[in-house]
């Protein structure tokens, strides 16, 4: 492994599209809200808005899956739903250094946007919580069980014998139980994702799911949504995913690394505001991950916050270090900078 260096960043077109969004989103909220363009918030925007968003997403060359009159097209892949420190924002810096590969790892798969919008080989990933990836078994199986339950859903959802705040606290009671089947867990988990206010995550110090209905998306379809989840775009992408769940370095000591296999890493901040779970990944975890990456057989890619703490860990080591500045959309009562700088960590040189 070659010399660390810094290199300059891309040019920022792709942040330009991202704040062009935001600014067409009707409401502000107190929370980061991951700027996916194109997972079909339907109800949230008016004709105009919808328009010119749907607009930044062609100038983007981007697909378009929506819940308005548009139809779908389903040839290309997006996220399955929106998880907090998503990387979709981020991929005009993240796709161009994936270097070429056999298999593709990824420990801390989140809403997994590196996966489905950019990676065509075997893939082996993995995260720690529990409902996502069962949520994520649960599309890859096509779980006849399951979309039979999301229909039964829809049909509550529709008929507002009682209304939709009463049932989103209905199944948010039901999954802070935590005593259901999988197969309800992980259908109570998509609907929550789906419903809660600014799709936020964040769950309390007892690790129980706090967030509010999202009122905004009182009128929202998600129908659209489910019939992309049985496409055969998701469930091309879906067979290639082999799925666990676990801590990050249980899950990596089942392999044998070399140099054909692509790990992308994109741990929890040191500094984040969101709680995935009851567990924090706190410094000690940093030190865990580093300790592992430098001695890692294969290519890795590290995302992360470029602070102190993480400059430091790193600097010792024979690596490349990317920077480039990362626009939050919202700034949570000063914990975050609105401007903060992100950097790709690579053991590997990058093409650009
Ligand atoms: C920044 S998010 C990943 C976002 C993802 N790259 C995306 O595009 O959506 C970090 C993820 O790490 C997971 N996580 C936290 N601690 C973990 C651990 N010890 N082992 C594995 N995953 C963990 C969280 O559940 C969360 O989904």
């Amino acid at each position: 492994m070659g010399k660390r260096q810094i290199v300059e960043p891309l040019n920022m077109d792709f942040e330009d599209v991202v704040e062009r969004v935001a600014k067409h989103t009707p409401e502000r909220y107190e929370g980061e809200v991951e700027p996916v363009l194109n997972d079909g918030e339907g109800g949230v925007l008016d004709v105009n808005q919808k328009n010119q968003r749907e607009r930044a997403d062609i100038d983007e060359g981007k697909e378009i899956i929506s819940n308005f009159t548009k139809p779908l097209t389903f040839s290309k892949c997006c996220p399955l739903l929106k998880w907090p420190g998503g990387k979709t924002s981020e991929l005009q810096e993240i796709q161009p250094r994936i270097p070429k590969h056999k298999r593709y790892f990824e420990p801390f798969f989140g809403g997994g946007a590196v996966y489905f919008n950019t990676i065509n080989t075997q893939a082996f990933v993995n995260d720690s919580h529990c409902e996502l990836m069962l949520f994520y078994k649960m599309i890859k199986k096509q779980d006849t069980d399951f979309f039979a339950l999301l229909n039964d859903f829809i049909e509550v959802w529709n008929k507002r014998s009682i209304t939709r705040k009463e049932i989103y606290l209905q199944i948010r009671d039901r999954y802070n139980q935590n005593q259901s089947s999988d197969i309800e867990k992980a259908l109570d988990f998509f609907i929550l994702r789906e419903y809660a206010y600014a799709g936020m995550f964040r769950v309390n110090s007892s690790g129980k799911f706090n967030v509010p209905f999202g009122a905004a998306y009182v009128n929202k379809n998600i129908q659209k949504k489910i019939d992309y989840l049985k496409s055969d775009a998701v469930i091309a992408k879906m067979n290639k995913l082999n799925i666990s769940n676990n801590d990050f370095k249980y899950f990596l000591n089942e392999f044998s690394f070399n140099e054909n296999d692509f790990m992308f890493v994109d741990p929890p901040y040191n500094c984040s505001f969101t709680k995935y779970g009851e567990e924090d990944f706190s410094l000690k975890d940093q030190d865990r991950l580093r300790d592992y990456l430098i001695s890692f057989k294969g290519k890795f890619m590290l995302v992360t916050q470029y602070t102190d703490y993480i400059r430091k860990l790193y600097e010792p080591y024979n690596l490349y270090t990317y920077i480039y500045d990362k626009k939050y959309r919202f700034n949570i009562k000063g914990r975050f900078n609105r401007n903060a700088k992100h950097a790709l960590i690579t053991n590997y040189v990058p093409n650009i």
